[in-house]
């Protein structure tokens, strides 16, 4: 019989399951377990955040471990240590401070009353998404396709200042990326299917940048194309890199998440009818959510020098991958892990590490706070329940936690 730790590559989190119990034995027996390519992955929450507080250690620049990965990785603010990431994170940061979100809310909830498919029973303007029932008690739709893709996508694009009409493109390059299999990561760069994928959107990203510098207006992109950072501006690369960060980070995550949400809610009786009755739990329900399933599982960072970890020792240029999915499933920092408790104390405001931790903490964590309080609050007032229906989810394999297809039903 095999165990856990025969294997010599983790289990695809697709099989949640399996990638739990393999995590939890980690947790308990190999706190740091080096794979078949070398990667040593960090499993216990407090070593997770000691890896991603420590830049000096763990860098998010791979440059001494994979060479080829900086073209990929000018502007990108997720692979900057100090002190370039501060001035970068500073240029867009204004624009994503919980005050300067919450202006977005009645943009946010115009677009998800009119995206979603109108409640059973409201024939009067019923939407063509939803398949409604002979008797009209419940109407079908994929929440994927209706909401839960398009809203995030439609939110930062606008504040990007790109149109909402590409978002077809939008979808189909990050389908393509979060979809390639590879399975040693410091190959990835080297995938001729990941660079030509790139190319084609740091291209499109490009001609943006470039109009937008020739003619600024009040979006992202303009922002930053002309704003000053240490003395200088980025140039039409870094801001392309910079943008498709933005662009991608700022909405696969959050489709992944709503679609989290509402299958976490359907495996507990009774949790929708409580969120109906008193809606003033939703953000608390959306930490639990992304604390029981966090989109992304894991990251990555590369060592500085040798470093020990849970009397582990880590040669210095190892890729080390902190697992933020078994931080917020680690008992010992989360009591009974497994059970879904939106009352659980200490929720919020950074108690869970689905948006990581330290000074690459999610930048757009009150958007994505936002975009799920406003989706669950429309979604509860319009329909009586909204369970998982039959047909294929096609969860994400790899890197991500969630599925690209959600069918429900909606009483
Ligand atoms: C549920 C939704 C989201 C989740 C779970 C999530 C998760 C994360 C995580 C774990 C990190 C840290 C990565 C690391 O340390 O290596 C991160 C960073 C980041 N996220 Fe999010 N994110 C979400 C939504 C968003 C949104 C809506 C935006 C909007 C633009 C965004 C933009 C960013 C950016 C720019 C960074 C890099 C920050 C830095 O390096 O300083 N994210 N996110």
């Amino acid at each position: 019989m095999t165990t856990a730790l025969d294997r010599d590559l983790p289990p695809d989190v697709a099989d949640l399951p399996a990638v739990l119990d393999w995590l939890a034995r980690l947790r308990a027996d190999a706190p740091v377990w080096r794979d078949r390519y070398g990667m040593h992955h960090v499993t216990r929450a407090a070593d997770v955040e000691v890896v991603l507080r420590d830049t000096a250690t763990f860098s998010s620049d791979f440059s001494a471990v994979m060479p080829e990965a900086q073209q990929m990785s000018k502007g990108m603010l997720t692979r900057l240590d100090p002190p370039e990431h501060g001035a970068l994170r500073h240029l867009v940061s204004r624009s994503f401070t919980p005050k300067r979100v919450a202006g977005l809310e009645p943009r946010i909830r115009e677009l998800t009353r009119e995206m979603l498919p109108d409640a059973p029973g409201d024939v009067e303007g019923s939407t063509p998404i939803g398949q409604r029932s002979s008797t009209h008690r419940s109407v079908s739709f994929d929440l994927v396709d209706a909401l839960a893709f398009p809203l995030p996508v439609t939110v930062i694009a606008e504040m990007l200042g790109l149109p909402a009409a590409d978002r077809g493109r939008f979808r189909q390059w990050a389908d393509g990326l979060f979809s390639m299999q590879v399975e040693d990561p410091k190959e990835a760069v080297n995938d001729p299917a990941i660079r030509d994928a790139m190319g084609e959107i740091t291209g499109y990203l490009g001609d943006w940048c470039r109009a937008r510098r020739a003619a600024p207006t009040d979006d992202l992109i303009s922002a930053l194309v002309t704003t000053e950072v240490d003395g200088r501006v980025l140039d039409d690369e870094e801001a392309a890199n910079f943008s498709m960060l933005l662009l991608f980070a700022g909405h696969i995550t959050t489709t992944l998440l709503l679609g989290n949400a509402v299958r976490v809610l359907d495996e507990h009786p009774g949790a929708w009818d409580a969120l109906r009755a008193d809606p003033s739990a939703i953000p608390a329900t959306v930490e639990e959510v992304l604390r029981l399933r966090p989109p992304f599982p894991m990251t990555a960072r590369a060592t500085t020098r040798d470093v020990e970890i849970a009397g582990v020792t880590v040669p210095a240029r190892s890729i080390v991958m902190p697992w933020l999915l078994s931080a917020t499933h680690d008992p010992a920092a989360h009591p009974d892990p497994e059970r879904f408790d939106p009352t659980r104390r200490g929720i919020g405001g950074g108690a869970q590490t689905a948006f990581g931790h330290g000074i690459h903490f999610c930048l757009g964590a009150p958007l994505a706070r936002l975009e799920a309080r406003v989706a669950l609050e429309e979604m509860t007032a319009r329909y009586a329940g909204l369970t998982v229906g039959e047909g294929e989810q096609r969860p994400y394999t790899g890197r991500v936690l969630g599925t690209r297809r959600l069918p429900v039903v909606a009483t």
